[in-house]
């Protein structure tokens, strides 16, 4: 008999649970297998690899340049340091938005190449033909509405969405297409608070918001942005929790400071 204790992993359903007993659920984004790890052992509830790589790992100015195969090396690396957290993937832009031939194709090699859990993919009823053919493939898939970043050029620029009642109507219908494509979440991002609450208690499977108020069954926040990694970005709906840009810049700057006056390494530094 193993001495270690089993750890419970979370999945979709786990999900579901919470949302049905009321235990919100926090989720976080990671791109590689050192954030992974801590994040998992934290004891996050789930970890999604967002597309938002392409802005905070790859320095884009959007999310719209990141690859398939650059998703996939990111989702990999998270899974190999995950032991608890459900892992989910964004399908980058231009993988999904053709047919549902190909975003089932673009889910299936995240699924196989990386070993994550589940895909997400932004867009309201003209992406409901791929969620089912996805989810009926038995890929778990969550949804993605308000602000979707894949689309900043239709919408110009990063503020609130749904503001005015046309787009809040359509959001609401959006989300019930969601669920009813098979949708196991659906994350709303940039509404208004008001709304969110709305949408949130309509729908059955658990919401996560960020930047939507606390009524979402969850919330999200980028990594990089709550630890304080991501220079100068200070949007309202940001609690940053460190501020690692001027803690790892103090260290940079004392180690230079270190070595040019030959103080490292010392004695016990060295063989
Ligand atoms: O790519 C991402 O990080 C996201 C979250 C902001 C929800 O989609």
């Amino acid at each position: 008999m193993s001495i270690h204790k089993e750890i419970k992993r979370i999945t979709t359903h786990t999900l579901q649970e919470m949302k049905d007993r009321g235990e919100k659920i926090a989720m976080l984004t990671s791109y590689d297998f050192s954030m992974a790890t801590i994040v998992d052992d934290a004891g996050i509830d789930v970890i999604l690899v967002g597309d938002s790589a392409s802005n905070v790992m790859a320095g884009h100015e959007t999310t719209l340049p990141i690859t398939l195969d650059q998703m996939i090396y990111h989702a990999a690396s998270v899974v190999r340091a995950v032991k608890r957290a459900l892992v989910v993937v964004d399908l980058p832009f231009g993988t999904y938005q053709g047919n549902s031939k190909e975003a089932l194709n673009s889910a299936i090699r995240i699924m196989k190449e990386s070993g994550a859990h589940a895909v997400k993919l932004e867009g309201g009823a003209e992406v409901r033909e791929s969620i089912e053919r996805i989810v009926t493939a038995g890929i778990p898939v969550m949804g993605h509405l308000g602000l979707t970043p894949q689309s900043i050029y239709k919408f110009g620029t990063y503020t609130v969405r749904a503001k005015e009642e046309a787009e809040a109507e359509k959001l609401k219908s959006d989300g019930i297409a969601l669920q009813e494509a098979g949708c196991f979440s659906i994350v709303l991002e940039k509404i208004p608070a008001k709304l969110a609450a709305e949408v949130s208690k309509t729908l059955q499977v658990p919401t996560i918001g960020i930047g939507a108020g606390s009524a979402c069954d969850g919330q999200v926040l980028v990594i990089n942005d709550m630890i304080g990694l991501t220079k100068g970005f200070r949007p309202r709906f940001l609690r940053q929790y460190l501020d690692l840009y001027t803690e790892i810049n103090g260290a940079v700057q004392s180690y230079i400071r270190d070595v040019k006056a030959v103080d490292f390494p010392n004695e016990k530094e060295q063989y």
